[in-house]
This record gives structure tokens, sequence and C-alpha cells, in this order.
């Protein structure tokens, strides 16, 4: 077969296998990237809706940061994630680059994501109930468990928030945007304090001291879980101080026995270590494996986000930055490191503002209890 052979060709002479698309094909897709045709926008560029030549419809992404990748290391990382391939995780069809151009194109998914619908505040008709809701936790647990633990090298997601859980027709979700973090350049970062909420995923060790692990993953799992558990986001400004967290507010709940085995906490927890690895979780949600709710941990929680700097590296000075390299291998031993740069930079004032103490006394009394039931 001819593509075969070609495909045997691009290998014998290193260049990626991977689907490319021409620019023009996706300017006809996108109807010349009409905002009639743009389904989102975040920390990496715009999303639009479009349909390729063979009627597929596609999420196209368009990168905005200008990759400082040479088009060969590009394709390379597009080829990775793009013969990744899970019934949990989205679809990366392949890729447009075009002179500075960067496009990705996945795997459209009609159900929107898990922000705009179930956390959403009721801007979708779905109903979720809990048996949906348990198979949503559960195959995100099963995507990112894949992402750990089976993807060789492994990956850490890094950015694992409700935005980025997208459902299919049948409400199965998949996760989105894995392995983008070394497609942008260390001097920009994708944590964007625009997105509300983002940084209330962060891992206390991530966005302070630069730890990353995949336990930080684990971490923004938890509080993913807690959220799809009580219907409502991490974090609400508007609500009484006391109950803005949504992790403080769990953990209150937890505290007088309210609670029970909401493995969200048990992510969570401030000490990464103690966090379960993800096959645990999947068999924690499947009620295959006890929850010991007896050593759960107070969660480790950022209150004042604001006080995180999340700067550019081209703004610091030199040796200020702490790249997650440097501090990988004292936090952990068997986590493959990763050696990109981390940009997000804290103030000494995030760290004081760390939450080390919260009452147990503080009323909640008219709460809606929620209990994880494993139906
Ligand atoms: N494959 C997809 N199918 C359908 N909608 C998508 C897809 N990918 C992204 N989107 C939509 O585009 C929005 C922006 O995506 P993205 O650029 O990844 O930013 P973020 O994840 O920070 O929201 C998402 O919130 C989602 O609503
Ligand atoms: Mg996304």
């Amino acid at each position: 077969m001819i593509t075969r052979a070609n495909g045997f060709l691009k290998q014998l002479s290193g260049i990626p296998d991977v689907k490319q698309y021409t620019y023009k094909e996706m300017k006809i897709a996108t109807e010349d990237f009409s905002p009639a045709n743009k389904i989102g926008e975040g920390g990496f560029g715009s999303v639009y809706k479009g349909q390729l030549k063979d009627g597929k419809m596609a999420a196209i992404k368009v990168l905005s940061a200008e990759s400082k990748q040479g088009v060969k290391e590009f394709l390379t990382e597009i080829d990775v994630i793009s013969k990744i391939e899970h019934e949990n995780l989205v679809k990366l069809y392949g890729c447009c680059v075009e002179e500075n151009q960067r496009i990705l194109v996945y795997n459209y998914l009609e159900n929107n994501s898990l922000a705009q619908t179930l956390i959403g505040g009721g801007h979708s008709n779905i109903q979720f109930n809990w048996r949906t809701r348990r198979e949503i936790c559960i195959g995100i647990a099963c995507g990112l468990a894949f992402l750990h633990e089976e993807v060789r090298p492994h990956i850490i997601h890094r950015d694992i928030k409700a935005s980025n859980i997208l459902l299919d027709r049948d409400l199965m979700p998949k996760i989105s945007d894995f392995g983008l973090a070394k497609l942008i350049p260390p001097n920009m970062t994708h944590v964007s304090t625009r997105v509300a909420g983002t940084i209330g995923y962060l891992a206390p060790e991530y966005a302070i001291r630069g730890q990353l692990t995949r336990k930080a993953d684990i971490y923004s799992f938890g509080v993913l879980l807690v959220e799809i558990v009580s219907g409502r986001c991490n974090t609400k400004s508007r609500l009484p101080i006391d109950e803005q967290y949504l992790l403080e507010r769990t953990w209150q709940l937890y505290e007088r026995r309210e609670l029970v085995g909401l493995i969200g906490l048990l992510c969570t927890q401030d000490t990464p270590k103690l966090r379960p690895s993800m096959s645990s979780v999947v068999k924690m949600l499947r009620g295959e494996k006890a929850v010991d709710d007896n050593k759960i941990t107070k969660p480790g929680l950022i209150s004042d986000f604001m006080d995180l700097k999340v700067r550019p590296l081209q703004n610091t000075k030199p040796g200020s930055t702490m790249t997650t390299a440097s501090t990988y291998n004292a936090s952990s031993g068997s986590d493959s490191q990763d050696n990109s740069t981390l940009s997000l930079e804290t103030s000494a004032a995030a760290t004081s503002t760390f939450i080390s103490t919260m009452s147990s006394e503080t009323s909640a009394a008219n709460t809606t209890s929620f209990t994880f039931r494993t139906v």
C-alpha cells in the first residue's frame, strides 16, 4: 500500500508519521476561523469547531504561543500524543504546521466540558444523577491512571480541571490537553490566571515549590472529584468566607463525619506521598478497595491564590525561578522526571497564606450533606 510505504519512508528518514493538515484545510473547516465557530478560548489559544474534508467534526485548537520548537520536534511530540489511545482520553487526529502556525486537531465532543455542564451552574440540560457522576469519576480516573501508569514514559497531565474533561454523546468523560505542556515555550505558562478556578486545582507543593510529580495530578483530580460530587466549582468568591473553598468545606463536613469515604479528600492531602495512586483510586471508586477514611489528613490548600504570581520566566531574575528538575528528586523517588521548566513563581506572601488550620467548629448548619454513594 502506498500510505504504508510512505509511512515506512518517513520512519526511515526520521520524520514523524503524524497526520498533517494544510492551513487551507483548517480555514475551510472553520469557515475562515469564523467567530461563530469559536467554541472556547483557553490558556493555549482559541478553539474552533470545524468539519474536516472527510466529514468528521473536529475541535481545532490554534496555539497562540509562537512555538520555539522546530517543526521536527513539534511533530515528534504530536506524534507521541496522537498515538496514545484510550476511551477516556480525547483523540488527537493530527496537526497543522505551516510557517509559525501551530494548530492541533482533536476529535470533537458533543457534550462540552464538565465546567460548562455539571459545574457550570445550570447552563445545560444534562441531568447528572449519581450513577452518571460515578461513571464520570471512574472514567476520568481510568484515563489518568492510563497516562500515569501505562503510557511510557509516564505523562503528568499538569492541568486536570473541569474544563479539560469533555463529555461525548453518551456522557463518557474524555480527558483533553494531555502532553501539551512540552509544546509551549518555557517563557509562557498555560496556567492562566484569567481562567477562574485553574489555580484552585494546583497542588500546594507544585504551586509553591515547583515540585511536579504525578501526585500533583492526583491532587487536582481530588479537587475535581469533590466538584463532581457536590456539583459546584472549587472556589466561589460570592459565598460567605467560610463557604468559599470547596475543599475546606468538605473537610469540615468530613470532620463531623457527615461525609463518608470521600476519595477526593484522600487525593488532596497536603503530603503528596499520602495521596493514593490513580490505579488505587480506580479500585476505590469501583468499590473494589476499601477507603480508609480514618487516616485522611487535612487537605493542602492555597487560600489566597491571587497572591500567587504566575509570571513569564523572562521577567524574572536568573536563579530566582524554580525548575521542576531541581526540586523534583527530593520529592519523589519513583516518578519519572519532567525536564521542562515550570514557570510558576510564588511570592513570599503566597506561602504564608497557606491554610494550615481549619476549624471544625465553623458552623455548617444548613449545608447539603454530600455523601459519595457507590451505587
Ligand atoms: N475536543 C473538543 N471538543 C469539544 N469542545 C472542546 C474540545 N476541546 C476544547 N473544547 C472547548 O474549548 C474550550 C477551550 O479549550 P482549551 O483551549 O483547552 O481551554 P481550557 O481547557 O482552559 O478551557 C473548552 O473549555 C471546551 O469547551
Ligand atoms: Mg483544555
